[in-house]
């Protein structure tokens, strides 16, 4: 049979990369003149370094030997900065596909944080989708804003996403101003039961909320707080993730370093409560 040949693609000036180490471990990189400093890779000029390279062509840095790839949420989370703790992929792929967000969705998340969560939620809701985050402390902000805006630089589509400084409590008038109706909302916070009643307010009938508890007490107040309300608890509980490894002696098996707790997850729903006349 014959083999057709792969159409190399030159790596464009201004075009991010990422080059991958073969565990999984990336760099992120973008082809412009000058010399930049990559944490583990060392000091270069980009426009040099990728000059005649291309998508997929394999190229030494140093001591270390990369493929260039080109780059998506998952190289950018692994080359994000970190403040907050952040919301992982086990947890961030179990909410977005839960509470049904995708192309077009309008998502409210409060704390924005280091943007763990909101990279996720960029990265599946296309240049139609919008996306408020609210952050109280400027310091976090600052962090998760330049994350995002990188990951902006990366995907193909990126939502109209604005970053409100400040409490969740006093955001009502930017929020609305913005959009006046969402279909979800995610509040990693650490009172998430104080705010729920505010947010519940944005929802439009059908809406989802979900709050993340890393403990029992954080869960078991939201859950009030979302009955309180008049919303209905749709799903409470954990994701557990055991990975697996190849045993040395043969064989496959869970490895012995499972990922622990994270946080209880509760999602609830908007419900209509006036019954027809
Ligand atoms: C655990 S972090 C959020 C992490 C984020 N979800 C992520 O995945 O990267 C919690 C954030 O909520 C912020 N926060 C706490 N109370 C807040 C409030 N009332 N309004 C807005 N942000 C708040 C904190 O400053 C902190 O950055």
């Amino acid at each position: 049979m014959k083999r057709t040949r792969k159409v190399m693609e030159i790596v464009d000036p201004g075009e991010w990369v990422a080059l991958r180490e073969d565990d999984g471990r990336a760099y992120l990189l973008q082809k412009t003149p000058g010399e930049v400093k990559i944490k583990g890779l060392g000091r270069f000029d980009a426009a040099q370094l990728l000059d005649g390279y291309s998508i997929g062509d394999r190229i030494i840095v140093g001591q270390k030997s990369l493929t260039i790839v080109k780059p998506t949420l998952v190289e950018a989370r692994r080359n994000m900065s970190r403040r907050a703790q952040v919301i992982g992929i086990k947890d961030s792929g179990f909410l977005i596909s839960w509470m049904g967000i995708g192309i077009g969705s309008r998502i409210l998340e409060g704390g924005h944080g280091s943007a763990g969560l909101a990279m996720h939620l960029a990265s599946v809701m296309g240049e139609k989708g919008i996306l408020i985050s609210v952050e109280s402390r400027p310091e976090h902000a600052i962090v998760g804003k330049e994350n995002m805006e990188r990951l902006r630089e990366i995907l193909p589509e990126f939502p109209d996403w604005y970053l409100f400084e400040g409490d969740f409590r006093d955001s009502r008038d930017t929020i609305m101003n913005i959009c006046d109706s969402m279909d979800a909302a995610i509040i990693d916070i650490a009172e998430p039961w104080e705010i729920v009643p505010i947010v519940e307010e944005y929802l439009r009938p059908g809406g989802k909320l979900a709050c993340y508890c890393p403990t029992t007490i954080q869960l078991e107040k939201s859950w009030e707080a979302i009955e309180e309300c008049g919303m209905i608890v749709e799903w409470a509980g954990e994701m557990i993730e055991r990975k697996w490894t190849k045993a040395s002696k043969g064989g496959v098996r869970p490895g012995n370093t499972p990922i622990g707790h994270t946080a209880f997850l509760i999602m609830g729903a908007k419900i209509s409560r006036d019954d027809e006349e």
